[in-house]
């Protein structure tokens, strides 16, 4: 697959489908709102605290707005490809100001800046191969201050092709009860996405230099995972 190719596919997906992106994704991902409860208790600065954050491929800024929300002196860099998805965020968003800022790039290859106490990312780094998230939990790693807590919540692949298939088909009968076209969605995943195992990526955090790397939560094939930067 060509990589530069597929993300350009992937960002006039996002460009297109930006305006209604917020009722349509708890439709595609199931526990997508119990997710950010989870992300939110695993964010354990003081609630006061003067924290530089990264939300990588934040969208419409759904990551974004519940750290603004929760901690009033953050200030949120949300980087996305997609300028439609950053314009809704934008708007949805308007109310935190300056500190919120936008930021349009490709994180494969672009500078997202450094300095960040926290990096969140939300469905987007599977659209990586293998080799693009190594490289990319590098970075992201260098980018990050001591003590800096990375958490990402991304579709993943089961430890197994059989629990793979399993997991995908419970996951299509999750759209398809919702009203979704499995079908579609799921030929739209297999050509755009290359999801790779919560243990693959685990050791390459490992690999790039995070502690504490660990699976926090995991469902089907949706899971939360990340480390933290050493002090
Ligand atoms: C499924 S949306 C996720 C939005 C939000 N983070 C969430 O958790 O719901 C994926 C977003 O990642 C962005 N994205 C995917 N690959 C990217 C890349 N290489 N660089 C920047 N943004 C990327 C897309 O444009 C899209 O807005």
């Amino acid at each position: 697959m060509n990589l530069s190719r597929n993300l350009d596919d992937v960002r006039q997906q996002f460009e297109e489908r930006a305006f209604d992106y917020d009722g349509l994704i708890p439709r595609l991902i199931p526990q997508y709102r119990e997710q950010h409860e989870i992300i939110l208790q695993l964010i354990d600065f003081e609630t006061h605290a003067n924290i530089k954050v990264l939300d990588l491929g934040a969208g419409t800024g759904i990551l974004s707005a519940m750290i603004l929300q929760a901690f009033p002196q953050a200030k949120v860099t949300a980087f996305d490809m997609a300028q439609n998805m950053l314009k809704v965020c934008q708007t949805n968003l308007s109310a935190f100001g300056h500190r919120l800022t936008l930021q349009q790039g490709n994180f494969a290859e672009d500078d997202f800046g450094s300095g960040y106490d926290l990096v969140v990312s939300g469905l987007a780094i599977h659209h990586l191969d293998g080799a693009g998230k190594q490289t990319l939990f590098k970075k992201l790693f260098q980018s990050m201050n001591s003590g800096g807590i990375l958490l990402i919540r991304d579709i993943v692949t089961g430890a197994t092709p059989r629990l793979t298939e399993q997991y995908e088909q419970l996951w299509r009968q999750y759209m398809k009860a919702n009203g979704e076209d499995d079908a579609a969605w799921f030929q739209n995943y297999l050509k755009e996405d290359i999801p790779s195992s919560v243990e693959e990526q685990t050791q390459w955090l490992a690999a790039a230099g995070f502690a504490d790397v660990a699976c926090h939560w995991r469902y089907l094939n949706f899971a939360i995972f990340g480390g933290i930067v050493p002090r």
